[in-house]
């Protein structure tokens, strides 16, 4: 551990009384504790399940197409799971890993059909062909500007490196970004990463941020959590260069979910931008470390001492998190899998207790701001929309990595979509807009 701090479980009440002691903030505080009581202890988690999934299908052309799908082994239901999930305006899109075989469309749009959720390949079934390298081979982590409904997707090209049955990893594909314009339902833009940087055999790319730099959404960070590496891909320039440093390599941990322990040995993993566009976060999931490093370093290649001198443990998260994701109004989201939660940090919240700039806070107080079994259960990726609610997947992924996951339906659904009203929106909303200058 970085410090040996020992982080809050604040009272949320308890922090809005001690910043806001004037008159008018008593009627503030009544205010906020009426709606946060009722956005969060008057109703019951299950209110906000968005969709529910048991087992994982999808808008097929036809029975039949399903059928031979099942038949021929490309579609192998018990091993499709939600990860990733973006909003854009009414459309939800979700990643489905190819982790193990079976995998039939790897980036998708959720369609309701019969008052049941199912997967439409997205943007098309071409995109999701295995053995095309102009389609998509593996996607965990897409990127949507808010601004511009363009979606950075990020394609590891290599398939069932999570293997359950002996069946070897596939690498078939360079990995490659491709940059897709939601609106016009067109690609944009594709960049295929160098060996040097992502390495065909080896890489995993997790998660994405992208950062507006010169007015324009330019840079996105990767994080390769097989490789321990910040990737960094320069669209302006059609380059890309990477990072290493020792908070990112591989580890090893336990972690233990409503009694079930899963071994992780991962590295960088979630990822998340300030909304000033000046600072990443970044941690392991087999670890509780936060590091914090500044975009104005990580941007630019060729600087490896500078960029590990300016690395910085932030502080320690409560329990193990996957993804992570930064609001507009500067408050850290990321999932708790050991406590079944989602835990905000409010970073102004720190500054000003601590009387420090964004360049040294460190995260002290640490609020719950959802937890419960019953719907909270592994929060993988997390994304806001423009609406003010923060969406996340809950997938039980821990089940289905030690192969004790119930798709009968006795045990509930597996996949949950949750959507909570959050009071504020994404890290990149609105920031064409603003005031200042990135
Ligand atoms: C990837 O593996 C293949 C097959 O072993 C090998 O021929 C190729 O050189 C490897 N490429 C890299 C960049 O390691
Ligand atoms: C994880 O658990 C296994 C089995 O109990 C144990 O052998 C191993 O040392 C643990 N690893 C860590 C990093 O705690
Ligand atoms: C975990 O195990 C304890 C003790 O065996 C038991 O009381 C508890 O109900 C279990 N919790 C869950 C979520 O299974």
């Amino acid at each position: 551990m970085c410090f040996h701090i020992k982080w809050i479980r604040s009272e949320l009440l308890i922090n809005l009384a001690r910043q806001h002691p004037s008159t008018m903030s008593v009627l503030f505080l009544l205010l906020s504790f009426v709606v946060l009581s009722l956005a969060y202890q008057t109703r019951p988690c299950t209110d906000f399940i968005e969709h529910a999934f048991t087992v994982v299908d999808y808008a097929w052309p036809t029975d039949s197409a399903r059928e031979d799908a099942i038949m021929d082994g490309t579609f192998i239901q018990t091993n499709n799971i939600i990860s990733g999930v973006n909003v854009y305006k009414d459309s939800v899109f979700v990643t489905v890993p190819r982790w193990r075989l079976g995998v039939p469309s790897t980036l998708n749009k959720i369609v309701v059909k019969d008052g049941v959720s199912v997967l439409q390949p997205y943007p098309n079934w071409g995109y999701q062909t295995i053995g095309d390298c102009h389609a998509l081979q593996f996607v965990q982590s897409v990127a949507i500007d808010p601004n511009t409904g363009l979606m950075w997707i990020i394609d590891t090209g290599r398939i069932n490196f999570f293997a359950a049955d002996g069946t070897p990893t596939q690498n078939i594909c360079p990995p490659k970004i491709i940059i897709y314009d939601i609106d016009k339902d067109e690609e944009k833009d594709r960049y295929e990463f160098p060996d040097s940087v992502a390495n065909r055999n080896r890489t995993f790319l997790n998660d994405i941020v992208i950062q507006y730099h010169g007015g324009k959404a330019r840079y996105a960070y990767i994080t390769d959590d097989f490789e321990g590496r910040l990737i960094v891909y320069d669209r302006k320039k059609s380059m890309s260069h990477f990072y290493s440093h020792p908070s990112m390599s591989r580890a090893m941990d336990n972690i233990t979910i409503s009694n079930e322990t899963i071994s992780v040995n991962d590295g960088i993993n979630g990822i998340a931008l300030s909304s000033d566009m000046a600072y990443i976060y970044y941690g392991r999931l087999s670890g509780f470390d936060l590091y914090q490093v500044p975009t104005k370093t990580a941007r630019k290649p060729g600087k490896p001492r500078q960029f590990s001198e300016s690395v910085r443990c932030v502080g320690s998260k409560p329990a193990h998190a996957a993804g992570m994701t930064y609001s507009k109004d500067h408050s850290l989201y990321f999932g708790g899998l050991d406590d079944n939660t989602v835990y905000k940090w409010d970073i102004n919240k720190d500054k000003r207790r601590q009387r420090k700039s964004f360049k040294k806070v460190e995260m002290k107080t640490v609020e719950t701001f959802i937890g419960d079994p019953a719907c909270v259960t592994f929060v993988d990726i997390l994304n806001f929309d423009e609406k003010k609610n923060l969406w996340f997947s809950a997938n039980k992924l821990h089940k289905y990595f030690l192969g004790t996951m119930d798709f009968s339906g006795n045990s509930g659904s597996n996949v949950l979509i949750m959507k909570v009203p959050a009071g504020t929106k994404g890290y990149l909303s609105g920031i064409r807009k603003g005031k200042q200058k990135y």
